[in-house]
């Protein structure tokens, strides 16, 4: 359908016209001397158009704001006369998982629940927008201005926030985060501004969702030198997936972008969903246990969880330090699904499967009347190749193979907790 000089047709047009003449406004005035040769001509051939619609305030006002390279409420205004949803402006073609999962962020909130998500390089349609994320070239929350591709943007969590630790650059993800995460958590578990949950849930998601996407997305290893292996499964990984193979006929982006939208959403809410309802919980469990460790064993180094299962590690670590735990707990029991004991033991650190104390060496990797042989100990099923687990029939069982490494460790040199 064509769009002739019909009535219903001038607003669309206006706001068209008016958006051009900005953009050629913003690219010329920035080239300074040419800014009153741009302003005549513009100015002439926009009343010349029609003098109703282009009054000369009106110009002049375009022309001067686009100077300031400052967007005004009545600038937007004429950006939005036709569009009553909010935008939000991110860059077109391939995507990627950070501003996807700004995007997702942004949508929870009241004031983007429905917005439309404009996906373009063009800085006059971005002008348009509320809120730009991951293009423009410029880093300014007052003007809801999200990108961090300029060479000067080197900000992190830390140096945004300095009572947080954080120090990986962010990307449009984390700086999204940043700005609208403490109340998207408070809007999406309903829980009060003021409840301490709230900030600790904040921390979490960053911790374990967010600040891998940042990573990622600015290109920071997550250690030194080469990697073992490949992980090829990662948030960012499975987006990156959803984009056009180069090789396919079809190079629209729009319908994996959505596809997207839906996989960081879903998993975000998921992970949202775990912290609060099932890993904060365990919170109380884990420091019961700590706290009854000496009914376990009078060494004080294994403990017991009346029910498996609990996510237990890093509130034990966080326990640890704020109970004032001397002596490192090393193991912990509890039963598995089928009735048997496992003996697991406490990892040296939150990302390492190295062991504090791994099980004896001789146990590794054997099982069954095998094990039971070997160690001395009825009813063992099992020691894992690494040493971390084990299993026995009975709680006694689990309990014995956890004293007996403690003992040998203490009868080596150098050691001697127990
Ligand atoms: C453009 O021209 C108008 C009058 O036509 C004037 O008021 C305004 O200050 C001029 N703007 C610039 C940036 O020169
Ligand atoms: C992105 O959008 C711009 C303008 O909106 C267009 O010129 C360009 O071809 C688009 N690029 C891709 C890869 O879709
Ligand atoms: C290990 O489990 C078996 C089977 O229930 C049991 O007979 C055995 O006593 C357990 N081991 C120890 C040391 O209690």
């Amino acid at each position: 359908m064509t769009c002739g000089p019909t009535l219903k047709c001038v607003p669309h047009r206006l706001a068209a016209l008016m958006l051009r003449a900005r953009v050629l406004a913003t690219n010329l005035v920035q080239t300074k001397y040419l800014a009153d040769t741009v302003n005549t001509t513009i100015s002439g051939t926009l009343q010349k158009l029609s003098p109703k619609l282009f009054p000369a305030q009106r110009i002049a006002f375009v022309i001067n704001a686009a100077g300031r390279r400052h967007m005004s409420s009545e600038a937007k205004r004429l950006c939005v006369d036709n569009m009553a949803a909010k935008k939000i402006g991110t860059h077109n073609g391939t995507f990627h998982c950070d501003e996807v999962l700004a995007c997702f962020f942004l949508r929870q909130l009241p004031e983007y629940k429905n917005a439309e998500i404009v996906r373009t390089r063009d800085p006059a349609q971005l002008a348009c927008c509320d809120i730009v994320v991951d293009v423009g070239g410029e880093f300014d929350p007052q003007r809801h201005r999200y990108d961090h591709h300029q060479r000067t943007f080197a900000e992190t969590f830390h140096s945004l926030r300095p009572d947080k630790p954080w120090l990986t650059k962010l990307s449009s993800a984390g700086l999204v985060y940043l700005h609208f995460g403490r109340r998207l958590l408070a809007q999406l578990t309903q829980l009060k501004d003021d409840d301490k949950r709230l900030e600790i849930l904040f921390d979490k998601l960053y911790e374990n969702f967010v600040e891998e996407v940042d990573a990622i997305d600015n290109g920071i290893s997550q250690c030194d030198g080469e990697a073992r292996y490949a992980i090829s499964t990662t948030l960012s990984a499975r987006v990156g997936h959803l984009n056009p193979r180069w090789n396919s006929k079809s190079q629209d982006t729009e319908e994996g972008f959505k596809k997207a939208l839906a996989l960081v959403g879903d998993e975000f809410l998921d992970r949202l969903d775990f912290y609060k309802s099932s890993w904060l919980p365990a919170r109380q469990v884990v420091e019961e246990a700590v706290n009854e460790r000496y009914k376990v064993d009078p060494c004080g180094q294994v403990m017991e969880f009346s029910q498996g299962g609990c996510p237990w590690k890093e509130h034990l670590f966080a326990l640890e330090k704020e109970l004032q735990v001397e002596t490192p707990i090393k193991y912990v029991l509890y039963s598995d699904q089928n009735g048997h004991w496992r003996v697991q033991c406490v990892p040296a650190g939150l990302n390492t499967f190295q062991s504090r104390l791994p099980l004896l060496e001789e146990w590794r990797g054997i099982r069954d009347d095998a094990l039971s042989e070997l160690s001395g100990i009825e009813g063992c099923i099992f020691v894992h190749a690494a040493g971390f687990i084990g299993g026995n029939k009975t709680r006694e069982g689990a309990l014995e193979m956890a004293r007996r490494t403690l003992q040998a460790a203490a009868n080596a040199p150098a050691n001697g907790d127990c």
